[in-house]
């Protein structure tokens, strides 16, 4: 069934038009704060923080990698594609239909560290001596490890739906790492719903995994609708390049709108699993 799901970003309001069978959960909260990887944050109540992560030339590299990556799956999918004169801000100038768009995606999304000309290892380490805990970066329901590139063209509905990926098996004890790279700013970065990983399951309405269509794409993630309070107040940490937006998988963030008029964002997601001692 259509539904609309109207959102607050940054006090704007947004809607979208979502296919999917809505319930409401049971009387239970997910996050388990004595297990959390973020327990020793001052921030773990509101759910989210933003962490230096990477020097210049670090970030520099990872967003050369970044590039290279979506240079190699516009080769696949583009017969004439001039990979020589392309930077990240020409993306919507060369893919210029949501088909083209989805089968770049297909490959960005599914990416692994060996993808990386860029030590993810090394990020494991950063981001478990900030945290105070070991992480690592292998996935292993998943048996392998997991990168995404995350693109949105302007003004377009590359989005997913408001969501916590806890409600996936394998990202449960995970930390997610929600990295900036072109084009992210006060229109375009992701939207958390701050403190959103203490509402339990009945005062959220949802719908189940791979249940929720929006603009004819099928997400792995449930879509949340709305929360016993109504609509959703979200808001954009809008982390600054170097800079990384740390949250639990248990928190509500999604519909990343891209409201800028001529500019393509381009994100970086890890996932790190946290190693229990
Ligand atoms: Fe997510």
């Amino acid at each position: 069934m259509s539904k609309s799901c109207s959102v607050l970003i940054d006090n704007e309001p947004y809607h979208f038009d979502v296919d999917g069978d809505f319930f409401w959960g049971e009387q239970y909260l997910l996050f388990n704060e004595a297990s959390s990887p973020i327990s020793k944050m001052k921030w773990k109540d509101k759910g989210f923080g933003i962490i230096q992560a990477f020097t210049d030339s670090e970030f520099r590299n990872l967003k050369n990698s970044i590039t290279q990556n979506i240079i190699k799956a516009l080769k696949v999918h583009v017969s004439d594609f001039d990979a020589h004169n392309f930077s990240l801000d020409k993306y919507h100038d060369v893919v210029t239909t949501n088909a083209l768009h989805n089968k770049v995606i297909d490959i960005t999304r599914n990416l692994e560290n060996s993808d990386f000309d860029f030590d993810i290892e090394t990020l494991v380490q950063r981001f478990s001596e900030v945290l105070g805990f070991q992480f690592t970066s292998y996935i292993e329901e998943l048996e392998k490890t997991h990168i995404q590139i995350r693109i949105s063209r302007p003004n377009s509905l590359d989005i997913n739906p408001p969501h916590r990926d806890s409600y996936l098996s394998y990202y449960q004890n995970i930390i997610n790492i929600w990295i900036p790279i072109h084009g992210c700013n006060s229109l375009s970065s992701l939207p958390v719903l701050p403190g959103s990983h203490l509402i339990p399951e009945n005062e959220i309405l949802r719908t189940e995994s791979k249940g929720a269509k929006i603009n004819g794409n099928t997400y792995y993630v449930p879509c949340i609708l709305k929360t016993k309070e109504g609509n959703m107040h979200l808001i954009r940490p809008n982390p600054k390049e170097g800079e990384a937006l740390v949250f639990t998988p248990y928190l509500i963030h999604g519909s990343a709108v891209n409201k800028n008029s001529d500019m393509t964002r381009v994100s970086l997601e890890l996932r790190f699993p946290r190693l229990h001692d």
